[in-house]
């Protein structure tokens, strides 16, 4: 079989459907020359001092595990000297990174969550990247967190790695989902699923069930009727996955269906769910979009949230379309 690299495909993109500006495509590239650094540290292990915890707390109060920092150093770097950016913000910065005045600046703003599940790191269980790009106004002057504050309907590319078993980039530019497998001794991208698509009828569901004495009614009465199987009102059996990390979670929805919630509740009130609006949720939600599946806050459309903050936190319900919209609809209910 003829292989395609990430190179071609984008190449091919930008000839054919010309949805891919050469600044967009050599962001793209930028990103995942990235990714293929950081899963190279992530393989070395406990070989590379690339495991345990940092010591040092993010802008959110989470302890960073070093692998936090190295991955958010090495995207950092990636990016900044191409000429393709205006700025980039991460979770793992309080305050947007512009780029330094010593290189040309771009257009395109770029944020990212550099390591996600970084629970799982330590226990050799599948983590990655999660990336969001948007276009700064024109004629911006220095680029403000104001700049980043669009909503996810903005954006002109997202993508994932997942660190796993084997590498993979999953992404979308508003033209569909493809995605590429790292071929580990070439360093090299290959196209290995074009036009993913999320079946849409589903039996599999992922939520964290230890926090179901905190969930509110609408999740609490889903759940219920999904645990309660063939004999409860859905009439079917249904099975659940939790891996506690979010790109492993997506990536197997998008591979053979299913519904992800990460849903606000009472734990902490006031505070919105757990995920992140710009550099997880909306990400994810334009891939699941652009794969037919949908991604809701519970109330609306996740990609038309205004954002107010850049670390602003969002209730999560997306995968299989059937589901996610009933989900939805009972707390309309
Ligand atoms: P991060 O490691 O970037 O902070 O994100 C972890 C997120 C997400 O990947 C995952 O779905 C969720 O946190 C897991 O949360 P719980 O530990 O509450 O299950
Ligand atoms: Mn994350
Ligand atoms: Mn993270």
């Amino acid at each position: 079989m003829k292989r395609i690299s990430l190179t071609q495909y984008l190449v091919e993109e930008q000839r054919q459907n010309n949805t891919i500006p050469a600044e967009l495509r050599l962001l793209i590239e930028v990103v995942a020359r990235a990714c293929k650094t950081i899963s190279h540290a992530v393989g070395k292990g406990a070989l590379g001092e690339v495991m345990g915890s940092a010591e040092t707390e993010n802008v959110q109060g989470e302890v960073q595990k070093k692998l936090d920092i190295i991955s958010n150093e090495i995207l950092l770097e990636a990016n900044e000297w191409g000429g393709h950016l205006a700025a980039m913000a991460s979770e793992e910065m309080e305050t947007i990174h512009p780029i330094p005045n010593r290189y040309p600046k771009g257009e395109y703003l770029l944020l990212f969550d550099p390591l996600d599940g970084s629970s799982n790191i330590d226990v050799n269980v599948s983590i990655g990247t999660i990336f969001s790009v948007l276009k700064a106004a024109e004629g911006m002057g220095e680029p403000t967190e104001q700049d980043f504050l669009q909503p996810g309907s903005q954006q002109v590319a997202a993508g994932y790695a997942v660190y796993g078993p084997q590498t993979v980039l999953v992404l979308t530019t508003g033209n569909g989902v493809n995605c590429f497998t790292l071929d580990r001794e070439m360093g090299s991208w290959v196209l290995t699923q074009r036009n993913m698509q999320i079946p849409a009828e589903t039996r599999e569901f992922a939520i964290n069930a230890s926090n179901a004495r905190h969930w509110f009614p609408p999740v609490t009465r889903y759940v219920n009727e999904l645990l309660a199987g063939d004999a409860g009102p859905r009439g079917s059996n249904f099975n659940m996955r939790w891996i506690a990390s979010m790109v492993a979670d997506v990536h197997r929805i998008l591979n053979r269906g299913g519904v992800f919630m990460y849903p606000a509740d009472a734990r902490e009130p006031g505070k919105p769910g757990k995920l992140r609006l710009m550099y997880e949720a909306n990400p994810m939600a334009f891939i699941v979009e652009q794969a037919g599946g949908a991604a809701t806050n519970g109330a609306r459309r996740i990609m038309d949230v205004q954002p107010e903050k850049l670390h602003q936190r969002v209730p999560v319900f997306l995968g299989s379309k059937s589901e996610v919209e009933r989900v939805t609809s009972y707390h309309q209910a």
